[in-house]
């Protein structure tokens, strides 16, 4: 393992609690990368049970609560991320900056300090046209996010926005979460 750490976002989109573990989890943490996992409160519901043998893929609990102001950090600060599947929902609120969960606070911060991060929307036909679609899109553009079309593609766009090589040790400091 390199040290380096992916913050990994899921959220409730329709299949992810079939291929979440065996199609990107593993193929990350076999990548190298040392997994921070945090899921949108509905996400957590549907990958329960095996939120556990995730958490036990790289050693760090799978997140999906805020902690308690006297509790340290669960996770070091993520030196990449990956949110995928990103719901509709979850796309639109981290456009905006809405940080109402753990997942979407997680997210919003590395957003903010543009670490580098790739995205996999899964929507519906009626969900992307929503008329705001287009332009929270854009909006995750303009800061650096890189779209991938399935799971494979993330792990190949990752190895193109961050390659593992180019990350240091990472010392686990800055950010609230
Ligand atoms: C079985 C099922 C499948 C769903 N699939 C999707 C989907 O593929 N994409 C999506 O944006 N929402 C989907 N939804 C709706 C989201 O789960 C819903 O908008 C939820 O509030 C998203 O919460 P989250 O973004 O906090 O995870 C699905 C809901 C259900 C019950």
């Amino acid at each position: 393992m390199s040290g380096a750490v992916l913050g990994v976002v899921a959220s409730a989109a329709g299949g992810v609690e079939r291929w979440f573990v065996d199609a990107l989890a593993r193929p990350l943490a076999e990548k190298g990368w040392r997994l921070a996992v945090t899921l949108t409160p509905s996400a957590a519901r549907w990958l329960e049970p095996g939120t556990e043998a995730l958490g036990a893929l790289t050693g760090l609990p799978v997140r999906w609560t805020s902690r308690l102001p006297t509790e340290p950090r669960p996770h070091p600060v993520p030196d990449a991320f990956v949110f995928a599947p990103a719901t509709a929902n979850s796309l639109a609120k981290l456009a905006l900056g809405i940080a109402d969960n753990q997942a979407l606070t997680v997210l919003c911060e590395a957003l903010g300090r543009r670490a580098p991060m790739v995205v996999l929307p899964q929507l519906s036909d009626d969900q992307a046209a929503h008329p705001a679609f287009e332009g929270h899109l854009a909006v995750l553009r303009s800061a650096g996010v890189v779209f991938a079309t399935d799971p494979a593609s993330v792990v190949r766009e990752l190895d193109r926005v961050a390659p593992l090589v180019a990350l240091g040790e990472n010392d686990g400091n800055g950010a609230t979460g």
